[in-house]
């Protein structure tokens, strides 16, 4: 049930659970929203009342499900079992599935009515729940917290640019509109609403000077929001590039080919490597189709279409590397044979690496010498793997 839970979770079921819990949530904030409609006939009203309880029902049993398997989570090992539902109820995510209980509890006691005026009030605990379905929340966290400097230095300029635009603007506008301009604090407003590139129109400067200190703002306005967005952009394609990292760095070690090279040897390879999850009975490479990559099977099972028969190849095996040598078209169709896990090696990194580290290429070589024999028929077939 834990494993269910997981956000990203890759199971079957922890897909269904978290559609399941989608539609559930989805179904519950429209009846809430649609609740808050004056004068709808009653039987929809009814209808709509037995939905937000419904749905209230489910959040308490995840909610009782989640703190009943709490100890399963590797956060909480070597705590007793108490004391790890303790921990996930005063986490953030218990904290927040608490919150999405409440209506359940206020309802069932009688605190208030379930159609009362109360209700839309479940929206905004209920809102919360999506964070389930973000599990990129946790990399925003992280992000912003490796960029905190570079964000830092960005809000400092906002700031500094903001007070020095209020203060311009307030001696140069200040008789001119002395209600909108009449103090800095007063010109914050319009300088917030400008630096932003928000503009309601509410307020604008009249002299020559307060309209040329405007033009400066928002200028300035564009360059701190493109300076923001870069930073947190580059952030997460760095925290992407090092999860992809430690991801391949897990299934590299199924390959034997790979564990026999040194750390140094591998960390380099392993930055070239992408991890690929493949179900079963998909087709990875056509023959005859230009070949752009090679591929290493950490996981599962492939099955190589060739024109006389079919070879099955397994965990540890690889294929697709006869095109980047010969630099010729596929020669025979590869199908997943069950879900299957890959680690592809694009043409430009397998070049790359046949120069810095031969040992490997001449392994690969080895075995496409093997294979190509194999094809022609002048050696025995074999199940490689
Ligand atoms: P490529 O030609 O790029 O694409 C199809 C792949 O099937 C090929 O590379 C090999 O990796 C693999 N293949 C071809 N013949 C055999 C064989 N006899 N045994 C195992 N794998 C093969």
């Amino acid at each position: 049930m834990h494993a269910v839970f997981r956000p990203s979770g890759s199971e079957h079921a922890g897909r269904q659970w978290r559609a399941f819990h989608l539609i559930v949530l989805a179904a519950g904030l429209l009846a809430v929203a649609l609740l808050s409609v004056e004068g709808l006939p009653p039987s929809l009203d009814r209808l709509l009342t037995v939905i937000v309880e419904a749905v209230a029902i489910v959040f308490f049993a995840e909610y009782v499900a989640r703190l009943w398997t709490a100890p399963e989570s590797a956060r909480f090992a070597g705590l007793s079992d108490g004391m790890a539902r303790l921990r996930w109820a005063l986490s953030a995510n218990g904290l927040i599935s608490l919150m999405a209980v409440v209506p359940i509890i206020a309802v069932t006691s009688g605190t208030i009515h379930a159609d009362s005026d109360a209700v839309p009030i479940f929206c905004v605990l209920w809102i919360l729940k999506l964070n389930v379905h973000a599990p990129a929340m946790n990399t925003l966290a992280r992000v912003i917290a490796n960029e905190r400097a570079s964000l830092a230095s960005v809000v400092i300029i906002f700031v500094m640019v903001l007070v020095t635009a209020a203060t311009f603007t307030h001696l140069l506008e200040r008789h001119r509109q002395p209600e909108l301009f009449g103090s800095i604090p007063d010109a914050l407003w319009w300088a917030v609403v400008t630096l932003t590139t928000t503009g309601y129109g509410d307020v604008v400067p009249h002299t020559v000077g307060g309209k040329m200190v405007g033009s400066v703002v928002m200028v300035s306005g564009i360059l701190v929001l493109a300076l923001m967005t870069g930073i947190l952009a580059t952030g997460f394609s760095e925290e992407e590039r090092r999860r992809e990292y430690l991801r391949v760095w897990d299934q590299v070690t199924r390959v034997p080919l790979f564990t026999q090279l040194g750390t140094v040897t591998l960390s380099e390879i392993v930055s070239k490597l992408r991890v690929r999850h493949y179900p079963a009975r998909i087709v990875v490479v056509r023959r005859d189709e230009p070949g752009d990559s090679m591929f290493f099977i950490s996981e599962g099972e492939v099955e190589v279409r060739l024109t006389r028969g079919s070879v099955t190849l397994s965990q540890g095996g690889f294929f697709g590397e006869m095109a980047l040598l010969d630099r010729l078209p596929r020669s025979a169709t590869v199908v997943t044979s069950q879900p299957t896990t890959l680690l592809v090696l694009y043409a430009s990194d397998f070049y790359e690496i046949a120069a810095n580290i031969p040992s490997l290429v001449e392994a690969v070589e080895h075995e496409a010498r093997r294979r190509r024999a194999e094809n022609l028929g002048t050696v025995a077939k074999t199940d490689a793997s």
